[in-house]
């Protein structure tokens, strides 16, 4: 993990839209960025900048960036009603942080934050770990009753 920190700092991307003006419909193209700083303290902050692009200020998926992928991205809002009431935390941490890689559900689409947080934060596994309960905090306070 170490040796490839470096290398994860190059790659540290977030997803940007850019509208391509065409003829007929604007055509959404999925751009990597350099990734923004955020506080670890803040899942509100760390989600509105890093998720929601996808999966929408709400959290159900409606996100600019959804009609450009290839699998619409998960209604985060209803992964406590998936699970019979009971919200998934672990797992929803083993998917942030990239344990649980989504691609084996066949979508390279949603990225691996696991990464990413760990160049913004420069190494310090405990501030990855901030970033990853605060984040999932979050995602636990937005889901529906
Ligand atoms: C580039 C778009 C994109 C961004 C940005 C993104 N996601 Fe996703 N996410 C997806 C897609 C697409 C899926 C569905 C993947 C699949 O089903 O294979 C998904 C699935 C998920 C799931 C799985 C839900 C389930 O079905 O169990 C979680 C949890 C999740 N995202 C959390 C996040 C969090 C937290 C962030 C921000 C740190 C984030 N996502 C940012 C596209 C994105």
């Amino acid at each position: 993990m170490r040796a490839r920190r470096s290398l994860w700092i190059v790659l540290a991307v977030v997803i940007a839209m850019v509208m391509m003006a065409s003829a007929q419909a604007p055509k959404k193209e999925i751009k990597r960025v350099p990734i923004k700083p955020t506080s670890a303290a803040s899942g509100p902050e760390m989600y509105k900048t890093y998720c929601a692009v996808c999966h929408g200020t709400d959290g159900k998926g409606n996100g600019p960036a959804a009609d450009a992928l290839k699998v619409p991205p998960t209604d985060l809002t209803a992964l406590a009603g998936k699970n019979g009431g009971k919200y998934p935390a672990m797992k929803v941490s083993a998917i942030i942080r990239g344990d649980d890689v989504l691609a084996a559900h066949g979508s390279k689409d949603m990225p691996i934050w696991g990464h990413l947080f760990w160049s913004i934060s420069a190494g310090h596994e405990a501030e990855v770990q901030q970033r990853v309960a605060n984040l999932n905090k979050y995602i636990e306070s937005l889901q529906k009753k």
